[in-house]
């Protein structure tokens, strides 16, 4: 019996031997873990001699359990030992990988800018919600009926050509104004009535002045005695906010179905300071709206009473505004999104 507790103690004291050797060559935690099974592992000598421990009498199996386990704790604990270490180097090299420089400057981010578009309809919205006024909208797809028959344009009104209209359909088409939002809020809301609308609209145009998508704003006060007087003072308000006290503003007599009487409305033209260029067709002026006391006809589709209520109204290109305010050339260059053009305002 002496002799297998010597055999064993030997084969323990070699197995520990190898251990230390195969521990040297030992790099990586996986390679540990292979280290671990190698000499811990169900099949090591450790496992094998404690599992068969019945094999040895009675007296003798608390010396064998003893004797395996201080090899198997010793094993243990260097296992431990060197799985910190590994652990740490690991961690060490992540931290050596992830390393990044904080006095680095950030890369920049390529940032957009407001298009001068909505930029010019917040200016004026700015100036009209001022005044009193909400903000209203209505589809870009519009009828035939809210286009030009609810403006006073009948089936065969010589004005229904002058729009260039894009049509879908007999009864659908592409607003060719913003008009036709007033229509559609005096119908859901009762007098008195103050709103903008700002919004896209569209006319089978292309030149220097006319590109086939434009926008505008309309404006449109409903109250009890509304005269021509305070259209002409709303929009030399606007003018004035707008542009600057300097500009000048001119009525000229117009005709618009849904209004009566009419105007056009022109500001001096900041281009050419008034002597006449390209812009301005060389007259020095520059249209920006037309406007005029909302015909009474109008108010037939809308159940209003005109004996009850007066109105104006007023239509501007946005383009066209901002052209006259930050002294752009050319219509197109609103749309082509060029980010250097975009980023100046
Ligand atoms: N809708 C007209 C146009 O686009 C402008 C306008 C609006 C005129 C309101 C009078 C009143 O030309």
């Amino acid at each position: 019996m002496e002799e297998k507790i010597n055999l064993l103690k030997q084969d323990l004291n070699k197995t520990f031997e190898n251990f230390t050797n195969d521990k040297k060559e030992v790099k990586s935690l996986n390679e540990l873990d292979l280290l671990e099974s190698k000499y811990l592992g169900k099949k090591s000598l450790i496992a094998q001699t404690l599992k068969n421990i019945n094999e040895f009498p009675h007296e003798v199996k608390p010396f064998v359990g003893k004797t395996v386990n201080e090899v198997r704790n010793k094993i243990e604990n260097e296992i431990k030992n060197l799985r910190d270490e590994l652990n740490l180097i690991e961690f060490d090299r992540k931290l050596r990988e992830e390393k990044f420089d904080l006095t680095l400057p950030g890369r920049l981010l390529p940032l957009g800018s407001k298009n001068i578009i909505n930029k010019v309809i917040e200016e004026i919205q700015e100036i009209f919600i001022g005044l009193g006024y909400e903000i209203a909208e209505g589809p870009e797809v519009e009828t035939d009926y809210y286009n030009f028959e609810a403006l006073n344009h009948p089936p065969d009104h010589p004005a229904r050509s002058l729009h260039d209209t894009f049509f879908i359909d007999d009864k659908i088409l592409l607003r060719t104004h913003t008009s036709p939002v007033q229509i559609r809020y005096m119908e859901k809301n009762k007098p008195p009535v103050y709103i903008i609308a700002p919004g896209k609209v569209y006319r089978k145009d292309y030149d220097v002045t006319h590109t086939p998508m434009f926008t505008q704003i309309e404006g449109l006060a409903v109250d009890n005695n509304i005269n021509f007087g305070n259209l002409k003072w709303t929009l030399e308000t606007l003018a004035h906010s707008f542009f600057g006290k300097d500009r000048k503003v001119r009525f000229r007599p117009h005709y618009f179905p849904f209004t009566e009487p009419s105007a056009e409305v022109d500001v001096s033209c900041n281009i050419c300071g008034g002597k006449g260029c390209r812009v301005c067709s060389g007259t020095g002026w520059l249209e920006i709206l037309g406007a005029g006391m909302v015909d009474p006809n109008l108010y037939k589709y809308v159940n209003y009473n005109p004996d009850e209520v007066t109105g104006f109204a007023f239509g501007m290109g946005i383009e066209r505004m901002a052209m006259l305010k930050y002294g752009i050339d050319d219509l197109r260059l609103f749309f082509e999104n060029d980010i250097r053009f975009l980023r100046q305002f």
